[in-house]
């Protein structure tokens, strides 16, 4: 498809049937989550509040459940309980966007929304060569209403990032500070070596490469989806990296998420990362973006989900003609040096009481009257082993001895078995289960699971096992988040 020759119009009117067409008969369709209304969902992008009102934007293939052209789809909500479809927002339909309008982010200012995005573009027949064929251009477009956008301004081409670069230079994020505005963007340069590259602008229009944040020993060879922000003091540095070896139970996903710790002033060369650490330990999660909403809250959204997903395993989603979604929203907190996750306090709307009871026994076995919950457990000392069975197929499970904790599937993770992480002491846990999908935050958010899983639907039991339990437990049915189209 000629990018030229797309009609707008009659390019709307297709995506607005098919979604209007949709009837998903998907017991594994999520019910608290936000998902694409067809076909494929990526990366959260240009997440903001905006005179009030709460804006996710996505990386959206409506015409194909594997990926493919890349829109941008968009649902706002005043309390991210009750969300409406507010319908594609960016189409891939210039010169410089027309083989997709990738990742990006939303800047508030002068009581205008800005979106910068990445316009890709392929160039005929070698747009697979990591130094050419492929331009990545920054785009801007402005908003009055949140909802109508102004013409695209382009604003920047691969000329613009430096000759050292290679032509994966994308997903622009855009903040204030001091009367200067400045944006990362993640970058691999003709070394091979992912990082970030970072811009000022004096006006949000004119953009010059300021600086580049690098580890100092190279790790990976391409940073996807950066984001840097201030929380509770320290400066944190988010990125997706690629090309990283598993290095025993770290770093087991195709690609990672995770965060450095910054010391210093990014703006100059007097600037320190921390080690790299890790944001989330499950199967299923990836370019996450971090927004401030207008209470002063960090919240983090993620894509519930990885790239190159057909290598790891197929997704049974596909069958009916959609794939992936997005975590829920979570606030960010540091503490002692540590990004802490902890799942928006609106999210206990969504409850209603099933049971709560005292943990004496060594083997509690629930009954779910839904394949939503929310299970909390308050452990007074956790010394000995834990497992925590749910719906039969996925097993978190405490080893007391080597303090580990794991996250185990049986086929109802489809081919991915088994996730882990080290942990010092177990003091509380909180699973949100959907339909499919698992977010599993351990000790206040220290530690997150967040993963697909695919259990069968006539399971819907919870055991909880383990010797000489003290504590309190929980139980939820959660109710669903509503989506008006
Ligand atoms: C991350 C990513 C981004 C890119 C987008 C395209 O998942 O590869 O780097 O902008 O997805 O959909």
């Amino acid at each position: 498809m000629n990018a030229l020759n797309r009609d707008l119009k009659k390019l709307t009117q297709i995506i607005e049937e098919k979604e209007a067409g949709r009837i998903l008969k998907d017991s594994y369709a999520l019910k608290f989550h936000i998902m694409p209304k067809v076909g494929w969902l990526n990366d959260p992008n240009g997440l903001c509040q905006f005179k009030g009102k709460y804006h996710v934007f996505f990386q959206y293939s409506p015409f194909d459940e594997k990926g493919g052209l890349k829109f941008w789809g968009h649902y706002t909500s005043i309390d991210m309980i009750h969300w409406k479809n507010e319908n594609t927002a960016l189409y891939a339909d210039q010169p410089f966007d027309c083989h997709g309008v990738y990742s990006g982010s939303a800047l508030i200012d002068e009581n205008k929304m800005y979106l910068y995005y990445t316009g890709n573009v392929k160039q005929v027949g070698k747009h697979d060569y990591v130094t050419t064929g492929r331009e990545h251009n920054t785009v801007m477009v402005v908003s009055e209403d949140g909802k109508t956008f102004t013409h695209k301004e382009l604003l920047m081409t691969n000329e613009d990032y430096g000759s050292e670069m290679t032509c994966h230079v994308r997903d622009p994020k855009v903040w204030k500070e001091d009367n200067m505005y400045y944006m990362v963007q993640g970058a691999r340069d003709k070394k091979d070596r992912g990082q970030i590259l970072l811009f000022a602008s004096e006006d949000k229009i004119v953009w010059k490469v300021i600086n580049k944040i690098q580890s100092e020993d190279v790790f990976g060879y391409m940073w996807e989806c950066p984001d840097f922000f201030e929380l509770d003091g320290q400066k944190v540095l988010l990125l997706s990296p690629q090309g990283i070896e598993a290095d025993g139970i770290k770093y087991n996903n195709i690609y990672q998420s995770g965060y450095y710790v910054v010391e210093g002033d990014i703006t100059t060369s007097e600037y320190a990362l921390s080690g790299f650490e890790e944001m989330d330990r499950g199967f299923d999660f990836y370019a996450p973006q971090t927004f401030i909403d207008e209470q002063g809250r960090r919240i983090l959204i993620g894509w519930m989900g990885l790239p190159d997903i057909d290598d790891l395993y197929s997704n049974p989603t596909t069958e009916h003609g959609w794939q992936h979604a997005l975590t829920i929203p979570r606030e960010l907190h540091m503490k002692e040096g540590k990004l802490i996750q902890q799942p928006i306090e609106e999210l206990k709307n969504l409850r209603s009481k099933v049971v709560g009871l005292e943990l004496k026994e060594n083997n509690t076995k629930i009954q779910l009257p839904a394949h939503t919950f929310e299970l909390e457990l308050m452990l007074e000392t956790l010394k000995k082993d834990l497992k925590i069975i749910i719906r039969k197929g996925a097993v978190l499970e405490y080893k007391a001895e080597e303090k580990v904790i794991s996250l185990i599937f049986d086929e109802c993770g489809y081919g991915r078995d088994k996730r882990s992480v080290q942990i010092e002491v177990v003091k509380n846990i909180r699973i949100f289960g959907d339909t499919s999908s698992l977010e599993i935050f351990l000790n206040d958010g220290e530690e997150v699971f967040t993963s697909r899983y695919y259990p069968s639907t006539e399971e819907n039991q919870i055991e909880v096992e383990g010797i000489e339990l003290n504590g309190k437990l929980n139980l939820w049915e959660m109710k669903a988040i509503t989506i008006e189209n």
